[in-house]
């Protein structure tokens, strides 16, 4: 993984320069870096803020043997990865808000975007897309009120970071944890994002495409769905935005 890097000063999005590269025959691992994003993009139709110099925005071109189904495994797996590489090279807690947000102490440091092709029912290739705060000049500028729940790795650490290092230990755990899924499935993969989530044990509520449910997140099943216990019993939640309640 990260093997052959394709990196650009400016551009619109990774992911577009991702699939287009896939589309052209990027082989598995290939990585596309930009400096900044112009048109950034975000899960659920969001803009994602990528300022020059400051963060890390990357698209990882990878191309797992597995049906479509299992898309929501990958996405889980992208952000224990983070999680782990962040903790690496920079000593600090994060921890994963469901399904795939890395927070620390309570603020927003790094998104993942994962979109797939699929042909027939298989995965023809996946584009992951990870935005991290590295400098405090990625969030300096972000619009309130979202500036207040995002945070940069350099304002808690508050020493040097060098980008290429984080990126390389994000190649790392992306590369260890997939052949972990390849020989042994998704349950190690779900005990390890089960101990870096911050919500389970907790009230939550979320917003799905048919309504708002709210209920204890009590973990993951065996499809990556989040599962959530509710006074009507349990509820599986597929594809949501989440908030903790009050
Ligand atoms: C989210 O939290 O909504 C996901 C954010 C994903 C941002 C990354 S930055 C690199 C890649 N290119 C994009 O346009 N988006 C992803």
């Amino acid at each position: 993984i990260g093997k052959t890097i394709r990196y650009v000063k400016s551009t619109a999005s990774t992911q577009h320069l991702a699939h287009e590269w896939a589309r052209q025959g990027a082989n598995h691992g290939s990585l596309v870096i930009a400096d900044e994003q112009t048109g950034g993009k975000g899960r659920m139709g969001r803009t994602w803020h990528s300022p020059p110099g400051s963060g890390i925005w990357m698209s990882f071109i990878l191309k797992p043997n597995i049906p479509l189904i299992a898309t929501p495994h990958l996405t889980l797996l992208f952000s224990v990865a983070v999680t782990r590489a962040l903790h690496t090279e920079t000593g600090i807690d994060v921890s994963i808000k469901w399904p795939n947000d890395l927070f620390i102490a309570g603020r927003k440091v790094c998104g993942i975007l994962t979109e797939v092709r699929a042909e027939a029912d298989r995965v023809h290739y996946c584009v992951a897309g990870i935005g991290i705060n590295v400098h405090p000049a990625s969030v300096k500028h972000l619009p309130q009120p979202v500036r207040e729940t995002a945070v940069s790795l350099g304002e808690v650490t508050k020493k040097p970071l060098r980008r290429a290092q984080i990126v390389a230990s994000c190649c790392t755990e992306i590369e260890n944890l997939m052949s972990l899924y390849e020989e042994k499935g998704f349950s190690p993969i779900r005990t390890l994002w089960e101990s870096y989530a911050f919500m389970l044990g907790k009230q939550v509520t979320v917003r799905t495409s048919d309504g708002t449910k709210s209920g204890e997140a009590i973990g993951l099943d065996q499809s990556g769905a989040l599962v959530l216990k509710t006074p009507s019993g349990t509820e599986r939640i597929y594809s949501a935005d989440m908030d903790l309640s009050r």
